[in-house]
């Protein structure tokens, strides 16, 4: 039985990913974490019947005797998290979005010095990984793109971890220049987006929209788009996240994309 704290458990994504653990024949939830919801069981902070889980409002209080932690917070409280978790010998599965390369390499580092596994996806949906993984091949071959990432206006990072982790994972493929380069744009040079890993992205917060991502590879006279589009509900996220949930404890060091983690590069 593998043991499962989920930081941000009262949450949107969360708590679905609680149910499903709570649901599950091999995972036993044995944490929760959210500040609002401290000292309180996770059920009833649900308006639920209790589970026998007392809610946490700080990580480091509820790592003991946990074999996984499953971040679903915000991001700006992610690799905090993240990092107490690893200091503490637990495995990391993040769902959080926010986080930059940068932060990335520090877990790495952090979870290999500790011999601790994390693996991270910005879209721990199974399509989404598909996408992703048929934009890496295509990267290959054409290697000029751009990204649109669509999200609800109150969505209050961006771009996506979906479009973060994909930019940057794309010009680990291939790069190549802007015909024009940004800093010679006339009138708004901000209009063609942000740059993340030699790709320029473009994120729209609009209502509506849940979170698509759109990837745009071109060569002359001819395009093609691969986009995922998410519907309403956290449904899609919590099978992939089980599953890095249970193979988590396997890995030791970063792994990034729920690709990856399926393809097994
Ligand atoms: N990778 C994926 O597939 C995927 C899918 C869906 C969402 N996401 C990402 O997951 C994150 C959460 O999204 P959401 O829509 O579920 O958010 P949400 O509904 O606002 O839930 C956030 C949860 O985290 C808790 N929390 C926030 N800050 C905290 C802190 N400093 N310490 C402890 N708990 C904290 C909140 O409780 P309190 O406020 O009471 O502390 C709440 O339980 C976002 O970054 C989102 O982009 C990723």
């Amino acid at each position: 039985m593998t043991t499962v704290c989920v930081a941000g458990a009262t949450g949107w994504a969360g708590r679905a990913v609680a149910e499903a653990v709570l649901a599950s024949q091999d995972l036993v939830l044995r944490g929760a974490v959210s500040r609002s919801a401290a000292g309180r069981d996770l059920g009833d902070a649900w308006r639920q019947a209790p589970v026998g889980v007392v809610v946490v409002g700080d990580v480091t209080q509820a790592l003991a005797g946990i074999d996984v932690l499953v971040d679903y917070t915000a991001p700006a409280s992610t690799k905090g998290i993240a990092m107490a978790a690893i200091e503490a010998g637990v495995h990391v599965v993040i769902g959080s979005s926010g986080l930059s390369a940068a932060d990335f390499e520090d877990i790495d580092a952090a979870a290999r010095a500790s011999g601790v596994g994390v693996v991270a996806a910005g879209n721990f949906s199974l399509t989404a990984a598909m996408a992703q993984a048929a934009a890496l091949l295509v990267a290959r071959f054409l290697p000029q793109r751009e990204i649109i990432d669509y999200a609800s206006a109150g969505k209050p990072d961006a771009p996506s971890g979906t479009a973060r982790e994909l930019a940057e994972r794309l010009g680990a493929v291939s790069t190549h220049p802007l015909v024009v380069p940004v800093s010679e744009i006339v009138g708004h040079p901000e209009a063609r987006g942000a740059s993340i890993g030699g790709t320029q992205v473009h994120s729209l917060r609009l209502p509506s929209f849940v979170v698509s991502t759109e990837i745009v590879f071109a060569q002359a006279d001819e395009r093609l788009t691969i986009r995922h589009d998410a519907g309403g509900t956290p449904t899609p996220y919590v099978a992939g996240t089980l599953l890095a949930v249970r193979a988590v404890p396997s890995v030791v060091g970063l792994i990034r994309g729920l690709d990856t983690l399926l393809l097994g590069a």
